[in-house]
């Protein structure tokens, strides 16, 4: 088969597109024929090295295709299942390896395309909205980077829920698709913490953040007393150590770092977001942008285009 491989961390130019020996499900474990893989930073912190795998390995953190064969001791999946995972290393490729107890079971009509590119990102969305702060109708919200693949989810769930969403972005591109989205307010970066108090008197009660170093200080002094900062990514940098003592005159704020694997650490949470995901992907209630996709082979250009800010929505690679 033919997949990708980092053999050693780096920028972009690491990634090889190479041919490797077709994988063989082991104990409990089933062989997917990889429909789409889904391109997401955590791609780009495993070639960096930033979040360490052993190397040499193909990345990809997120997938959907058919099975085509099952391991032994596997009773639930069988081939010819379609189906899409998260969390487990090894999309960038034509076939890849997962343990059973991680594949989801696509809806009938729910294309793995489809499904590859919502779900990490819709489950983290997902989590963020109605675990980490469960989202109250009338709450003032601030998403960042809200054109961006969680920031088009979460806004669509904030609103779900009964938000006024007020989004971030770069240009006015984006300014149109989290509008569309559902964004009631957009900000650019520069000044946004006074735009929120403008907008909501005494801060947002939440805010989401996946932009990190840029962001952070006006993050938190968006807040209103009581507020939860959500820091749950770092695309323009990783923050600073903080001194706890800024929440106290934040006004006793509240300060989480929050990340998927322990949002859907149990099969049970698994499958429990990913129904409701699924579902309203099925039922049209939730929309998925998908701003391009890649032949696998062009991996390197999907993973500079992330990293430089140009891109909306999902990107999928396709073998
Ligand atoms: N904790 C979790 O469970 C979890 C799960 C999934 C993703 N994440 C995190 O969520 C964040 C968003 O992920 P995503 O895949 O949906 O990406 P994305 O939002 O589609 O892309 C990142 C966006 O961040 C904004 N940005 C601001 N400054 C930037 C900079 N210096 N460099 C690059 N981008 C910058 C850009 O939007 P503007 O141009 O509008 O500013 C950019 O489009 C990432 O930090 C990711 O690691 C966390």
């Amino acid at each position: 088969m033919r997949a990708v491989v980092v053999p050693s961390y780096g920028d972009s130019s690491v990634l090889q597109y190479v041919e490797r020996p077709d994988p063989v499900p082991g104990p409990g474990e089933v062989l997917i024929d990889v429909a789409a893989s889904g391109v997401n930073f955590a791609d780009v912190y495993h070639r960096e090295g930033r979040y360490p795998l052993p190397l040499p390995f193909t990345p990809g953190w997120e997938g959907a295709g058919t099975v085509v064969a099952v391991g032994p001791e596997v009773t639930d999946v069988v081939a010819g299942d379609r189906v899409g995972w998260v969390n487990v290393v090894g999309s960038y490729a034509e076939k890849a390896v997962v343990p059973a107890d991680k594949v989801i079971l696509l809806p009938e009509g729910l294309s793995p395309e489809l499904a590859a590119a919502v779900l990490l990102q819709g489950l983290t969305a997902h989590y963020l909205s109605h675990s980490t702060y469960p989202i109250r109708p009338g709450d003032d919200v601030l998403v960042h980077a809200a054109a961006g693949g969680v920031g088009l989810l979460l806004t669509q769930m904030a609103k779900l829920r009964g938000a006024r969403v007020i989004g971030t972005v770069s240009t006015p591109e984006k300014e149109k698709l989290a509008r569309q989205a559902g964004a009631d307010e957009v900000l650019g970066y520069d000044d946004f913490a006074e735009g929120v108090k403008e907008l909501t008197g005494s801060g947002a009660h939440v805010v989401y953040d996946g932009v990190g170093a840029t962001t952070f200080d006006a993050s938190l002094a968006s807040l209103r007393p009581l507020g939860m900062m959500v820091l749950y990514g770092a695309a323009s940098g990783p923050v600073p150590p903080v001194d706890p003592q800024r929440l106290n005159s934040g006004g006793s704020l509240f300060l989480t770092r929050p990340s998927l694997g322990h949002y859907a650490a149990t099969r049970e949470e698994l499958l429990s977001r990913a129904g409701d995901l699924l579902g309203w992907v099925a039922s049209g209630a939730l929309k998925v942008h998908i701003s391009q996709r890649y032949p696998l082979a062009d991996v390197r250009q999907a993973h500079d285009d992330l990293e430089s800010r140009r891109t909306t929505g999902k990107l999928l690679l396709i073998p």
